[in-house]
């Protein structure tokens, strides 16, 4: 039945509402702008170690468009596409035991983008000296190749991370790009929506509760069915919830999971393995509607992830198949992270949200996020970062059942 237009409300109607906009300054990454300069003060992940080799491969990051390569020597570098002679791609360059080689004309340059030969030059480049192709300082670490791509007077220590020092020997390191957790699927190595929406959702314990727990099966422990009561702390290096839990078993469970600013997470086990995470993964932005995840964890030292792990994924989120290999039924079916994250679009709206009670851990790290960007603007150092100190730093994360006294 079709009530008279008289009685209906039409308060709300969806008709002439104001532009709907996203917050640039919190989402936007490309050089120079406020979000984008912040981030450029950290060191950020751009490729798995194992597959930087003398292979010339595209990278974007940070809305930029960048080559990287492993010299002869094993040395990654990582510069500008564009030749410092007439612009052709280094993509199509060959690499050799010093350097990088364009294909146009042959002039070579180094890890650090210094020209060292012009083949068709006199004396093979009497001038080469005063060419350098914009190039950007690289490490590696824990398998990752990370970079530093902000202003070289403020390059702070490439962090290292309490859970990935010191390991036993029974236990190994292994990095991967593949969006596991979002995804559930190895082959997807750029994720199509601004990278907020991925990092922010970290600080989020009740979609746990929801999304993953009760909307359709148990995608993790069944446990994480029980709301939790969530309480957030600010720690030297980001924000952190605990999350409590009291489970029917009659245990209590404290389940603390970090933002580490500016874009790392350490998600505890989902299936709820007591003790410290041994997982941590970065946000990366690819460019405001794409990003990357990189992770690193401890595995076994005779495992294969590569054989073992995204089956596993599949059968534990009580999904019947990939994401990849998923019709759009079947992801109404069994949404996920993916489907959650990816439904707010290519960028959320912000001015379309109405944040309450639950979003507290979003509302206090934006509120941490854009003081980071507006502290930069003032000229200081953003939240973590340090110089020339060798200190580890401590990830916080982790599945801790109480009483803990009386377990220990
Ligand atoms: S364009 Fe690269 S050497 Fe000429
Ligand atoms: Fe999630």
């Amino acid at each position: 039945m079709t009530l008279p237009a008289t009685r209906l409300d039409l308060n709300g109607c969806a008709y002439g509402r104001p532009v709907q906009t996203h917050d640039a300054e919190l989402t936007e990454v490309g050089p120079g702008t406020p979000c984008g300069e912040y981030l450029r003060r950290y060191w950020h992940p751009v490729a798995v170690s194992d597959g930087v080799t003398t292979r010339p491969q595209n990278v974007r990051i940070l809305g930029e468009d960048l080559i990287i390569f492993r010299d002869g020597r094993g040395r990654p570098g990582l510069l500008t596409p564009r030749c410092a002679h007439r612009g052709t791609s280094l993509f199509y360059g060959k690499v050799d035991d010093d350097g990088i080689r364009c294909c146009y004309h042959g002039w070579q340059f180094d890890v650090q983008g210094r020209c060292i030969d012009q083949p068709c030059e006199p004396e093979r480049g009497r001038h080469k000296d005063k060419v350098r192709q914009p190039w950007y300082p690289v490490q590696e670490r824990y398998g990752l190749v990370f970079a530093y791509m902000g202003p070289p007077e403020k390059m702070p220590d490439l962090p290292r991370w309490d859970i990935f020092e010191d390991l036993p020997g029974e236990e190994k390191l292994f990095a991967t790009d593949s969006s596991f957790s979002v995804g559930g699927d190895d082959s997807i190595k750029i994720i199509p929506w601004n990278w907020l929406q991925d990092w922010e959702n970290t600080l989020d314990p009740f979609h746990v509760q929801v999304l993953h727990s009760t909307f359709t099966s148990a995608q993790f422990a069944k446990e994480m069915a029980v709301m939790p009561e969530v309480s957030y702390e600010l720690t030297e290096l980001g924000v952190r919830y605990t999350a409590h839990r009291r489970l029917p078993d009659g245990r209590e469970l404290d389940r603390r999971s970090p933002a580490i600013f500016p874009n790392i997470i350490s998600t505890p086990d989902v299936h709820l393995l007591a003790g410290p995470s041994t997982t941590m993964g970065w946000v990366v932005p690819v460019d405001d509607t794409h990003h990357r995840r990189f992770h690193v964890m401890r595995i076994p030292a005779d495992s294969d992830p590569y054989v073992t792990r995204p089956r596993q994924m599949y059968t534990e989120q009580g999904r019947p198949k990939r994401w990849i290999d998923m019709s759009a039924e079947e992801r109404q079916e069994w949404p996920s992270d993916w489907e959650a994250q990816c439904g707010q679009g290519p960028i959320t709206l912000h001015s379309e949200e109405h944040l309450a009670t639950s979003d507290q851990g979003i509302a206090v790290l934006r509120r941490l996020m854009r003081k980071q960007i507006r502290l930069v603007q003032d000229g200081g150092d953003p939240i973590g970062v340090t110089f020339g100190a060798e200190a580890t730093q401590e990830v916080g994360s982790g599945n801790f059942f109480r009483p803990l006294a009386a377990e220990a």
